[in-house]
């Protein structure tokens, strides 16, 4: 279920009109539903009722505090890969033993403020790492929860920059010498050994890959748990969302039936193929999801600046740019792309690119799309960017990122304000 649906002609977000709060706010605009966020999360946590289990939201899928806050009222966890989000996560009344610290790469800085604040466990990515965990726990002599990741070298059959689960990818500790890693880990004098982690890729659309991943690791699990204790098996995020015809409201037109649209693989799925395979382990089942959570609860609105009409092609100039939503031009992803007042019924579509003003060809939403014909002035909203948006924005080209706003049926909270030129250089400093 998602909150965004036409409704007196113009889109809305649960209660809230989105034409009149991006004229009160102005664009580029990220919009979320927080009804959308809970109700995936509730949903979730339902279909794993079967089983003792902890769903762990992935923190760097959106990071903003007013998202942290709600989930964490609802009692989530959180899975981090920095400092910086365990800051976010704390800040937010997130609580630091529910936390799970994944990544390849963790400092010194950031293991020993993982340790002080007692987090649930380290998801360590290479027995380098383990070996300097159990230093820097040596150091502040305490003992540090650590789960190993295993690479089950299956393919996740998803984008290659978001695949992670295969023996050529730089994550986890391959599935053949996972036992070695563990016996020598379970020698450290400062290392628990907790739990099993793997995370095979995000943006999934089929269930196959988790069961086939879920099925060869799980005797593993149940080997490693008779051997050293562990108490938790987290089979990382990865459930994947429908990004193509994703305003599921009223009758199809050809403005949200345009592209054969995505199988939603739901998470009654998931769960009811997966469920049977970690039931008898005795186990606490972490989740670990991201954009399944935040996705399709997310909305960029942007106004169109300009039209202009080249010899090859039409272009729509809009004022959101690859440097607030990266996705189309990091891994092609498809957004859907609508105008916030709805078209009418016989509106003829037009062929254009969607394009932002930052100075790269790589600075587009949409190619030759057919889109509702949209003129200078009216807004667009381009769908599905509650996950991997704002937090990938940058200030490419000195833009000051967009503000954020929470709906929470007719309330808008702005929850971030938007960045001012005197942000953009906090911080800098001209040599005498
Ligand atoms: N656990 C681990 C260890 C991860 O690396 C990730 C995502 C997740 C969980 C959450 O995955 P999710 O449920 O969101 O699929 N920026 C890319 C996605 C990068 C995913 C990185 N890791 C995108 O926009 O598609």
């Amino acid at each position: 279920m998602h909150s965004f649906a036409y409704r007196n002609g113009s889109l809305h977000c649960e209660n809230v009109d989105l034409e009149s709060l991006a004229r009160q706010h102005g664009t580029p605009l990220y919009v979320y539903s927080r009804g959308t966020i809970l109700d995936h999360y509730r949903r979730l946590d339902a279909s794993l009722g079967a089983l003792d289990h902890l769903v762990c939201f992935a923190t760097k899928a959106c990071s903003n505090l007013a998202v942290l806050s709600a989930l964490a009222k609802e009692g989530a966890g959180f899975d981090i890969v920095s400092g910086g989000e365990l800051f976010r996560v704390l800040q937010a009344g997130g609580d630091p033993g529910k936390c799970t610290f994944a990544g390849v790469g963790k400092t010194r800085a950031e293991i020993e403020y993982a340790l002080r604040q007692g987090i649930y466990c380290f998801n360590a990515e290479s027995e380098a790492e383990v070996a300097f965990i159990d230093r820097v726990a040596g150091d502040l002599g305490v003992k540090a929860p650590v789960a190993l990741r295993v690479n089950p070298n299956v393919d996740a059959k998803t984008h290659k920059y978001i695949s992670t689960g295969k023996s050529e990818n730089k994550f986890g500790i391959d599935f053949s010498v996972i036992r070695e890693a563990y016996a020598r880990a379970a020698a450290l004098p400062n290392i628990e050994l907790r739990g099993l982690q793997m995370h095979i890729g995000s943006q999934l659309t089929s269930v196959q890959p988790f069961v086939e991943a879920v099925a060869k690791v799980a005797p593993l699990a149940a080997e490693l748990k008779a051997l050293y204790g562990i108490r938790f098996f987290s089979i990382g995020g990865g459930i994947g969302i429908v990004y193509r015809d994703s305003l599921q409201s009223g009758p199809k037109t050809w403005w949200n039936d345009q592209e054969e649209a995505e199988r939603p693989l739901t998470v009654e799925t998931y769960a009811s193929q997966v469920v049977p395979h970690l039931q008898s382990l005795g186990l606490r089942i972490l989740l670990e999801p991201g954009r399944y959570l935040v996705g399709n609860a997310g909305v960029l609105l942007t106004e169109v600046l300009y039209e202009k009409r080249g010899s090859a092609k039409t272009f729509k100039i809009i004022d959101a740019g690859m440097n607030d939503l990266i996705r189309p031009a990091l891994y092609e992803g498809h957004h859907e792309i609508v105008p916030v007042r709805e078209p009418a019924a016989d509106a003829v579509p037009e062929k254009v690119d969607v394009v932002g003003p930052v100075c790269e060809s790589g600075d587009f939403f949409a190619q030759d799309r057919e889109i509702a014909p949209v003129q200078p002035g009216e807004m667009l909203a381009v769908l599905s960017a509650g996950a991997y948006g704002f937090v990938m924005a940058s200030n490419y080209n000195s833009r000051p990122l967009p503000a954020e706003i929470l709906v929470d049926g007719d309330q808008a909270h702005v929850i971030r304000s938007r960045q001012s030129f005197g942000d953009l250089i906090a911080g800098e400093r001209i040599p005498e």
